[in-house]
């Protein structure tokens, strides 16, 4: 049996000639025993008759964020939500342009960001529109964001051009959705609730600014991207996600709430307005100590030689969070620990000290690779032992920790 077998595919049909294959994808998803609910863009009118949609899928065809008896029948945030699977084909450069820079003018681009799905984007336009520099990072961008693309492919065009941007065929778009409804992540944990639905979620990352005067700050190499694709993972596996980080250049993930902060002490402000929360993750490397007797103007350099800095400890946030009485104590607080040496007697002094369920620790080792790096090794260290991870990209780290996080908070229950 099919994995589209009992699904919805809400089908979000852009305006290019391409989308006349859709009519055949509605039929070949219907094989399979999935529904489709068409949206058409006023540009997908000018190809396609809304009636051929409307007969081949046996539902009625969306076309109108205003009106008044859709809104009655299935409001835009249901028709968004109610789908297994969000598919835009053909998706052309003004929906992926659209979609990337969050516009919401027509109902199309209204559904894509009120969704809580991952969009799928089937690409179909000229090559020239497809390798355009504004298209590339605009694919980079939805890519960063999380959404999957199904092609193009290199062919002959409608238009009489050749190279990539060539909608793939119904078959193949059917062959693709099947393949992701089969993957454990992301997107399976995005087609259904969810194991984290109803929880909530603080993700703190990145490192911390502290000012030495207004133009200089201490810091840290962390880049944020495993704190980032822990909020990410648990978004995904359906959490209310607040990512409370110091300066990154990093895109908040689609579905989370972004606070940003330079400071320890404005880091811990902003996890103290978040709370209270199912879960806590404390990613960041927050500094651990600020200059106690920093300027209010530019230090110069002078004759009296370089300033005296004079340092106070920071505030520890995850210890503070750890330590909350029980009612407004999240039920899982996790903790991480960066070491050079004796990492899992390390962590577990951690865990034990801050008053935390789980310790993800790993060993930055010598060269630092793991500061900035796309991977992680880690070694999740928890009162009942420690359990090495392999060597994972940290996205995949992200997504195995959100499933552990969900695992514990369920037998907590
Ligand atoms: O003690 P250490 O800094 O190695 O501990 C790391 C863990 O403690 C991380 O989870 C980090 O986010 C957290 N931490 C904190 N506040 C601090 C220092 C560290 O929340 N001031």
């Amino acid at each position: 049996m099919s994995k589209l077998s009992g699904k919805t595919v809400l089908l979000i049909v852009g305006g290019g000639v391409a989308a006349y294959k859709c009519l055949d994808l509605v039929r070949r998803l219907a094989e399979r025993g999935a529904k489709t609910r068409v949206v058409m863009t006023a540009a997908a009118r000018q190809f396609i008759a809304p009636l051929a949609f409307a007969s081949l899928s046996g539902e009625k065809v969306y076309d109108d964020l205003f009106s008044l008896t859709d809104e009655t029948e299935m409001g835009h945030i249901e028709l968004s939500r109610s789908s297994d699977l969000v598919v835009v084909a053909p998706a052309t450069a003004d929906l992926i342009a659209k979609a990337a820079g969050g516009l919401a003018n027509d109902l199309a681009s209204t559904l894509l960001i009120a969704t809580d799905k991952q969009p799928i984007f089937v690409p179909a336009m000229n090559v020239r529109m497809w390798l355009n520099a504004a298209t590339a990072r605009n694919v980079a961008q939805l890519r960063a964001d999380g959404c999957g693309f199904l092609g193009p492919v290199e062919g002959e065009m409608a238009c009489g051009e050749f190279g990539p941007g060539r909608m793939i065929e119904p078959l193949e778009i059917v062959a693709g959705l099947e393949r992701i409804l089969e993957q454990t992540q992301p997107q399976a944990l995005l087609a259904g609730p969810g194991p984290l639905k109803g929880k909530r979620a603080i993700v703190t990352a990145g490192p911390t600014q502290e000012p030495i005067d207004p133009v200089r700050y201490i810091s840290n190499k962390s880049s944020g991207k495993q704190g980032y694709a822990i909020a990410a993972a648990l978004a995904q596996a359906g959490a209310d996600v607040t990512l409370v980080s110091g300066p990154v250049g990093l895109t908040a993930p689609a579905g989370v709430r972004l606070s940003k902060v330079e400071t320890a002490r404005e880091m811990l402000a902003a996890v103290e307005a978040a709370l209270p929360a199912d879960v806590y993750v404390g990613a960041a490397a927050v500094a651990d100590w600020r200059v106690e007797n920093a300027g209010a103007r530019k230090t110069k350099k002078g004759a009296k030689g370089p300033p005296q800095l004079s340092l106070v400890e920071n505030p520890d946030i995850l210890s503070a969070v750890g330590h909350l009485p029980a009612k407004r104590r999240p039920a899982l607080v996790v903790g991480f620990a960066a070491e050079t040496e004796n990492l899992v007697a390390n962590a577990r002094g951690k865990l034990q000290r801050k008053k935390c369920d789980l310790v993800v620790a790993n060993d930055v080792g010598a060269d630092n690779a793991i500061f900035g790096g796309d991977h992680n090794t880690i070694v999740i260290v928890d009162a009942r032992g420690a359990d090495a991870w392999p060597a994972l990209p940290k996205r995949e780290a992200a997504q195995r920790l959100a499933r552990l996080i969900a695992t514990r908070l369920e037998q907590k229950r």
